[in-house]
């Protein structure tokens, strides 16, 4: 499972292929959690459970374009699980996988078929706002509790925030607001900005112009491509004419592979600084981005360099695993799973007071390896820095090197 064969400069179609062999990887890594309880279980033991075997519903995409944030998710919370024994509050944790797709239309019916069925007692993952805008209802209305480990939606934490919904991630908006004033001193006055067409692309984007603005800077062109988009040559030619000083955007996935690749092959690097929301530049996709992805400055609220005694430890223990560079998408999985450990100790082992639950997971403290990380008991959202970073070559790889600290943010903002 070495990066080296597809850090050579292999494309989309390796970082594809690469991906699919860790899905194979990380999928059996959960069944192998799940699968000798499975046997001895048999059926689902309810949602009033404070015994028995632990059920966490993860519902990530393992398809599509953000496919390989979901494996990384995935791996982040097995990582976690194999530290403790796969045991929480005496309870053995059998993990329940379903595919979201990252398509707002399926993911409700898996999340239903995790609790009716299996009837899980928590739920965890989304990657996608959409999907977790479209979630919000059933977890708020039948009081079931969902970690979200990474879908930034807004709302989710904010106009329409719910008891029952915590996030170990981020806000859309808290990732890039704070990066508004620091490129209007630091990189330029006049930005363009580019994002899928969706809500996270729209509320990041948002984020940016907020404070870019109140700054002095000049928004002057904006476009919105696709989700899932593959050739973006119309909108950089779009991007280049509009004559910004910086372009500012957000991709993921496959998404920010293209991206990056095509705005180096259009002959824009060099001519136009990229900054953005770090998803663009993540360890997922880095290897494949290559020396494109050099020099792209990005805010974010990790980095694998971040400096701190249990990031080394989480990024050792994270490469001895899966021989890989852990990626946010992995660190904010891992979090999740720290923090539904945390919580479920304090009601020793029960989970069927969804309020006590609740209660436990507002003050549950965990270490993570980011840095501060406290959960907001107002929104459920984290409190946590976020840091500028730019893709240098560090030894044999590329990596977001820390290049200012922009404080302490809350989401939404
Ligand atoms: C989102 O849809 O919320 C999202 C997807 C990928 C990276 C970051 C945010």
């Amino acid at each position: 499972m070495s990066d080296q064969g597809t850090r050579q400069g292999g494309g989309v179609r390796a970082i594809l292929t690469r991906r699919s062999l860790l899905k194979g990887t990380a999928m059996a890594a959960g069944a192998l959690a799940a699968g000798p309880l499975l046997q001895a279980c048999g059926p689902a033991a309810g949602p009033q459970a404070s015994s028995g075997p632990l059920k966490l519903g993860v519902l990530v995409p393992l398809s599509g374009v953000y496919s390989g944030l979901g494996q990384d998710m995935v791996q982040g919370m097995q990582l976690y699980l194999d530290s403790i024994n796969n045991e929480i509050a005496g309870r053995k944790v059998q993990i329940i996988q379903e595919d979201s797709e990252a398509k707002t239309d399926v993911a409700p019916t898996k999340a239903r078929k995790l609790l009716d069925q299996d009837k899980v007692d928590l739920v965890t993952g989304i990657v996608h706002s959409g999907v977790a805008l479209a979630l919000r209802d059933l977890f708020d209305s039948t009081k079931n509790i969902l970690i979200i480990s990474n879908a930034g939606a807004d709302d989710v934490t904010g106009a329409k925030k719910s008891k029952y919904i915590f996030r170990t991630s981020f806000s859309n908006s808290q990732t890039t607001y704070p990066a508004g004033p620091w490129v209007f001193n630091n990189i330029g006055k006049k930005a363009a900005l580019s994002a899928p067409d969706y809500a996270a692309g729209k509320e990041m984007m948002n984020g940016f112009k907020r404070t870019f603005t109140e700054a002095g800077g000049e928004v002057v062109f904006e476009v919105y491509p696709p989700l899932g988009n593959n050739d973006y040559q119309p909108f950089l030619t779009q991007l280049q004419q509009a004559n910004p000083e910086v372009i500012f955007s957000f991709y993921s996935g496959s998404d920010a592979v293209r991206f990056v690749q095509q705005y180096e092959q259009f002959g824009l690097k060099g001519k136009i600084p990229l900054a953005g929301a770090g998803f663009m530049t993540e360890s997922d996709v880095l290897p494949q981005q290559g020396a494109a992805a050099e020099g792209i400055r990005t805010s974010l609220h990790y980095t694998y360099l971040l400096d701190t005694p249990e990031n080394k430890k989480f990024v050792e223990a994270y490469q001895a695993k899966f021989n890989e560079l852990p990626s946010v998408f992995a660190l904010q999985a891992y979090d999740a799973t720290q923090l539904i450990d945390a919580a479920i100790k304090t009601t020793q082992g029960n989970t069927s007071d969804k309020d006590k639950l609740v209660e436990a997971l507002v003050n549950a403290s965990i270490t993570s390896p980011r840095g501060p990380f406290k959960i907001d008991p107002d929104t459920h959202n984290p409190i946590m820095h976020i840091y500028m970073r730019e893709v240098q070559k560090v030894g044999d790889d590329m990596g977001n090197v820390v290049i200012a600290d922009l404080g302490e943010a809350k989401g939404p903002s």
